[in-house]
């Protein structure tokens, strides 16, 4: 999968790439990264790329021109694929697990990063085919958010994770939270690994798992368990969590 990040601090991106499940997607082609600096695509002297907003009021907002002269290089050089232009915004729709599933189909994301006060509208509405915001607080760029969502679609993409069942046990991909782990010692500070984790019964195991993942769930995240339809079995292992946990 190809991102295109456009970007004034192309080596902050680039850092993603240096190490963890980044770095290994990479090394394996299963990702490739570009970083594109409006800074390139400005014509005065300077290189300018940002200027007063319109109205007056502070800071500083990225002009459109150089946005969107990288922007048709991105395309010139992906011709004849599209990729999906996608700006990262405190102002966009929520980034979830859900979405980064949908973005590991496509083949190539254009990342716009904003600094400053943010950029001019109008690269939005001449460009940009969806806004995506990775919270509900304000960074000093879109590279942070670019970065995340980068990492979180990579770990999807086919081989990149070294077994291939560990995206479909984690946090969020069937709706729950991820159940606890323990690994070696069986004791730390006196506490004790669960005993159905040392019992080598694998159905015993994978209910044990169903049902924490179904209790934190719901002590945690109720609202992910409200948009999820429990099996009767499911409601037990839960029901029976609720009960030993109140006690
Ligand atoms: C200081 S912010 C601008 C915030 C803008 N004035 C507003 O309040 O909506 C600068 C840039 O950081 C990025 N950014 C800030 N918060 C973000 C978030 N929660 N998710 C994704 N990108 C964010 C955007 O690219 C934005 O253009």
């Amino acid at each position: 999968m190809r991102f295109d990040v456009i970007t004034l601090f192309p080596e902050l991106v680039e850092s993603l790439l240096e190490s963890g499940i980044p770095r290994r997607a990479s090394e394996s082609q299963a990702i490739e990264l570009h970083c594109w600096n409006p800074r390139n695509y400005s014509t005065d002297k300077h290189r300018t790329v940002d200027d007063r907003p319109y109205g007056g009021g502070p800071g500083m907002l990225m002009k459109a021109d150089c946005l969107l002269d990288s922007i048709d290089a991105v395309k010139a050089e992906n011709a004849p694929n599209t990729a999906k232009v996608i700006y990262l915004s405190p102002q966009g729709k929520r980034l979830d697990q859900a979405a980064v599933e949908t973005l590991a189909n496509e083949s190539s994301l254009t990342l716009i990063c904003g600094r400053y006060e943010g950029i001019d509208e109008r690269v939005i509405e001449l460009a940009v085919d969806e806004e995506l915001s990775i919270g509900d607080y304000v960074l000093s760029g879109g590279e942070l958010g670019a970065m995340v969502l980068i990492d979180a679609v990579s770990r999807l993409l086919p081989n990149v994770l070294g077994h291939q069942d560990s995206a479909q046990q984690d946090s969020f991909s069937d709706g729950l939270l991820d159940c606890p782990h323990y690994t070696r010692p069986a004791l730390v500070n006196a506490l004790a690994v669960p005993n159905v984790l040392l019992s080598g019964n694998h159905a015993k195991i994978a209910q044990w798992r169903k049902q924490q993942a179904l209790g934190r769930t719901q002590q945690r995240r109720p609202d992910l368990l409200k948009k999820k339809r429990l099996s009767q079995e499911d409601q037990s292992l839960l029901t029976k969590y609720l009960e030993e946990h109140s006690k």
